[in-house]
């Protein structure tokens, strides 16, 4: 590849002197590309910046965030866009945890300044991870404590149903109470089994609808019952390319996080659509298109500002009797299937949207 000239004077002295990899881009025939790049950035991409120059940024740079969309947001929004948390990669090393921040330069060009702050720079890395691996020991922990409480669980159940045949109706309500509550007790374990499962998904080309149907159906008799759920379906999109149960288990946890935001009544609403631009970085690196959208959208009084920032964490609840562990679930399979999932709130309205990928050309003979 021919080396280019830089093709703009750039921000000078600070930029070469930033200790972070920083990106000078800007958009060429619908795609990001290098302008320009700093030490810092030769460095982390193993790459001289003429080398650099003119490449397409997101081609050097594997991001697991939506960029294709924040870049077009920080330009139409004309206001710097933070991403917390993601995962970068060249593709020749191992992915690093790191903050990025894009600035619109508001010069001719409409170029972008990209910064990416690897998490250790910014002193912060211990924390979030200490906190993830903190909850996957207890996940591992709590799965041990669940399959050995299930069995004596099962005992205490038994005797109390013998022992409530003898019993007058005053007494019998007691026993019918430990019933109650060990079944609640079993209930909850079994989710935490549940979450500590690992299978990888038996991924197939499904039809998005019909699992979508197949969860509001059966939100509809149970913890839906009061509320209103409607459906705005593209139903011109192609198959998913996913396992069906692990997705049904999906929609269910967010139909029934929004039908518990609400006690008395509400609507929900289903929208399927199809738009391309949200790109990821997949489980090998290379590049997922995730052009087919699920919106699960509900009126209710919107997430708890206290725990908004980390409700796809284990464990983390706003409700009462809530384990925390139904968006954590949602989180790793929707991860499992290379996808990408995002939340919008605000009271009144709460949006989650699931992104996932079409079939793969080369599996679609098997439909
Ligand atoms: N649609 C929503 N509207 C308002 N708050 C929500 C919504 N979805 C999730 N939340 C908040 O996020 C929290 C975490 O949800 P999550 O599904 O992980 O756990 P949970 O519902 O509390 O418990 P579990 O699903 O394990 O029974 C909820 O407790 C609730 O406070
Ligand atoms: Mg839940």
């Amino acid at each position: 590849m021919t080396p280019r000239p830089a093709p703009t004077p750039v921000p000078g002295a600070i930029f070469a002197a930033l200790p972070m990899p920083a990106f000078l881009t800007a958009a060429e025939n619908g795609q990001e590309r290098i302008l320009d790049c700093n030490s810092a950035a030769e460095q982390f991409c193993s790459a001289s910046s003429p080398m650099l120059r003119g490449e397409p940024a997101f081609d050097r740079l594997l991001i697991d965030a939506p960029m294709d969309e924040a870049v077009e947001r920080a330009r139409r929004n004309r206001a710097p866009i933070f991403i917390n948390d993601c995962e970068v990669t060249t593709g020749e090393r191992p992915p690093v945890l790191c903050t990025l921040q894009i600035a619109p330069m508001n010069d001719t060009a409409d170029s972008l300044l990209l910064l990416i702050t690897p998490r250790d720079i910014a002193g912060r890395l211990g924390r979030t991870r200490v906190v993830k691996a903190a909850a996957k020991s207890a996940i591992g922990m709590a799965e041990m404590l669940a399959h050995e409480i299930k069995n004596p669980l099962a005992g205490i159940a038994g005797s109390a149903q013998l022992l409530s045949m003898g019993l007058g109706p005053e007494d019998r309500e007691l026993t019918d109470l430990i019933v109650a509550e060990t079944r609640r007790i079993v209930k909850l374990l079994e989710q935490v089994e549940q979450f500590g499962d690992q299978r990888p998904p038996d991924r197939r080309p499904v039809n998005i609808h019909d699992v979508l149907e197949r969860a509001r159906r059966s939100a509809a008799v149970s913890f839906g019952a009061h509320m209103k759920i409607g459906d705005d379906y593209d139903p011109s999109l192609p198959d998913v390319w996913a396992d069906p149960d692990q997705l049904q288990q999906v929609f269910l946890n967010l139909i029934k996080n929004a039908s518990e935001a609400q006690r008395e009544s509400g609507a929900i609403r289903i929208h399927t659509y199809f738009e391309r631009g949200l790109q990821v970085a997949g489980l090998d690196g290379r590049r997922v298109a995730l052009p087919l959208h699920v919106e699960i959208i509900d009126d209710g009084p919107g997430l708890p500002p206290a725990i908004a920032e980390n409700i796809f964490e284990p464990f983390v609840s706003g409700r009462e009797n809530g384990t925390g562990l139904g968006l954590a679930l949602v989180s790793k399979i929707i991860a499992a299937h290379e996808g990408w999932i995002e939340v919008k709130s605000r009271p009144g309205q709460t949006i989650f949207r699931v992104s996932l990928p079409m079939v793969p050309a080369a599996n679609k003979e098997s439909n």
